[in-house]
């Protein structure tokens, strides 16, 4: 049909007819909330990077997790900021450990929210990378076992589902054999599969104090320039047992997410990351832009590509928005 005869205004006109047309759907039910938890009671440590995100207590953490539930969310990711770190990352696996910890009392008082858990060394190492160094390099084989441990330790206190972001070769089928063995075959893996080096985790880094002490995370997270790399990456961490894929960062990384979704078919998760919150957040506290709607549309796109899930430090903002 040509114009006159088809005229793309004409279902355009009011809203009602905007949305029967609606191709794509944005909701509470598709976000999974990041959160960051550290020691002590009572506590609300802002990141001074990413306004409206703080560090927070166990005890905070839930009353956060109320929150979200009640807003309809569905899920959280807990990220750990421990007392104390060492070469080996030893507090990233051990029962008491800040992040087992929350899980058990989110969990206990939040009985209908899943919890995610971020499996990685990063925040718990003293040089702040995601394995052990050997000979001045990130150790791949060595550090499997860990990661492994990690995440049994999470499954042990009753996480729902595990999330490797380490980008390890062959972490997740340590993890998915560990978790196994241990009576954990119900726990979902999650994998951080197309994971790249971006410069869009920054104000992370100061949320989660995992900034590398030297050199950077170029020799295990992925180059920019890269997409059939993606690919590759994301059908092995499938043939090793991950339940979904997870694309990140998410915005500059559309392409990514649209080909991870055409190809697999797999449930997609995209991880719109700390700089991407910051730089909305800024420029909405500045007035250049006006914050919620682009939050929505940014979502939106993010959906549009190809994702089944967001992570988001706007969940809570984007809930509220919707409802
Ligand atoms: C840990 C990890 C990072 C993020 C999630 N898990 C940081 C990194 O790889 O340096 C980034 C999340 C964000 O920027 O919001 N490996």
């Amino acid at each position: 049909m040509q114009f006159p005869d088809y005229r793309p205004r004409r279902l355009r006109k009011n809203e009602k007819l905007r949305q029967l047309v609606r191709e794509t759907t944005l909701s509470a039910g598709n976000l999974i909330y990041p959160l960051f938890v550290g020691p002590g009671t009572n506590v609300i440590r802002p990141v001074s990077s990413m306004p409206g995100v703080a560090q927070l207590s166990v005890d905070r953490a839930v009353l956060e997790c109320r929150e979200a539930a009640a807003l309809g969310i569905p899920a959280v990711i807990l990220f750990g900021i421990p007392e104390t770190k060492d070469a080996l990352g030893s507090e990233a696996s051990i029962s008491d450990g800040v992040v087992q910890q929350a899980v058990r009392a989110i969990k206990d008082n939040v009985p209908n929210l899943l919890v995610v858990t971020d499996v990685c060394l990063c925040e718990y190492t003293d040089h702040g990378h995601c394995g052990l160094i050997k000979n001045g390099a990130v150790d791949n084989d060595s550090t499997l076992e860990l990661l492994a441990q990690e995440a049994l330790s999470h499954a042990q206190a009753g996480a729902d589902m595990v999330a490797p972001s380490d980008m390890m070769d062959g972490r997740v089928g340590a993890i998915r054999r560990v978790l196994d063995n241990e009576g954990f075959d119900q726990v979902v893996i999650m994998a951080y599969a197309a994971k790249y080096a971006s410069g869009f985790y920054g104000p992370f880094r100061e949320a989660a104090e995992s900034t590398p002490q030297f050199g950077d995370r170029r020799s295990y997270q992925m180059d920019p320039a890269n997409t059939d790399e993606a690919l590759r990456e994301v059908e092995l961490d499938i043939q090793e047992g991950a339940d979904i894929v997870m694309v990140k960062p998410a915005l500059a990384y559309l392409d990514v997410i649209y080909r991870v979704k055409e190809q697999f078919g797999y449930p997609v998760a995209a991880y719109n990351v700390s700089g991407e919150y910051s730089m909305i957040k800024a420029a909405g506290i500045n007035g250049w832009i006006d914050e919620e709607r682009i939050m929505l549309e940014v979502l939106l796109s993010i959906r549009r590509a190809g994702a089944d899930m967001i992570l988001t430090y706007f969940a809570k903002q984007l809930a509220r928005a919707l409802a």
